[in-house]
């Protein structure tokens, strides 16, 4: 599988010019956060593949929405929204371990329950995905939008400070102590 990944990368790339360092670096990401909590080799990998290709469903959605250079309407939204589910269901298609698939499902899940596609909280939803939100949302910050240029380091965390119910907060003191780096 991990042979793959580089091409996979690739064809998400052709879509949004983003979404190759935003895969990168998420995955980056979320094997530091991953190596502090100390999983294991084999967890790492799988974490590593879904982190990469977490975002992979929005290669179906609409190439102007998902590149848009300002804030979705309500139906937009709704229609990035089905990415998380589009991915699942995709990477199924694939020899691969079914965690993977479940993580890319669940990788917008909040903790507190107000996320999507289920609204699954806490340890509903699996490690990989609450890993994930983490180094995804870090990195959503820390990037430039095409609505706003890229958050600071301090305020990116001020930011997740605010709205830390969203995310597990033991993985989220374990990412802003061991993890986050300045930029
Ligand atoms: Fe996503
Ligand atoms: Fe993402």
């Amino acid at each position: 599988m991990t042979t793959l990944l580089p091409f996979l990368i690739q064809l998400m790339g052709l879509r949004d010019p983003h979404a190759e360092r935003h895969a990168d670096h998420v995955a980056e990401l979320a094997l530091k956060l991953g190596k502090v909590l100390g999983l294991k080799t084999d967890e790492l990998e799988l974490l590593h593949v879904a982190a990469s290709i977490h975002d992979i469903g929005k290669m179906a959605i609409n190439e102007f929405v998902i590149n848009k250079p300002g804030h979705f309407t309500e139906a937009e939204y709704i229609m990035v929204q089905q990415h998380a589910q589009i991915g699942a269901s995709l990477v199924k298609t694939l020899d691969i371990d079914p965690s993977i698939h479940s993580i890319i499902l669940n990788h917008h899940e909040n903790f507190d329950g107000t996320g999507y596609p289920h609204g699954e909280k806490g340890d509903e939803i699996p490690l990989g995905a609450r890993i994930i939100r983490i180094a995804d949302t870090y990195d959503a910050l820390t990037s430039n939008r095409g609505y706003r240029a890229a958050y600071s380091h301090k305020k990116s965390l001020e930011i997740m400070e605010r709205d830390a119910q969203f995310f597990d907060p033991t993985l989220l003191d374990l990412f802003f102590k061991n993890v986050a780096r300045k930029h």
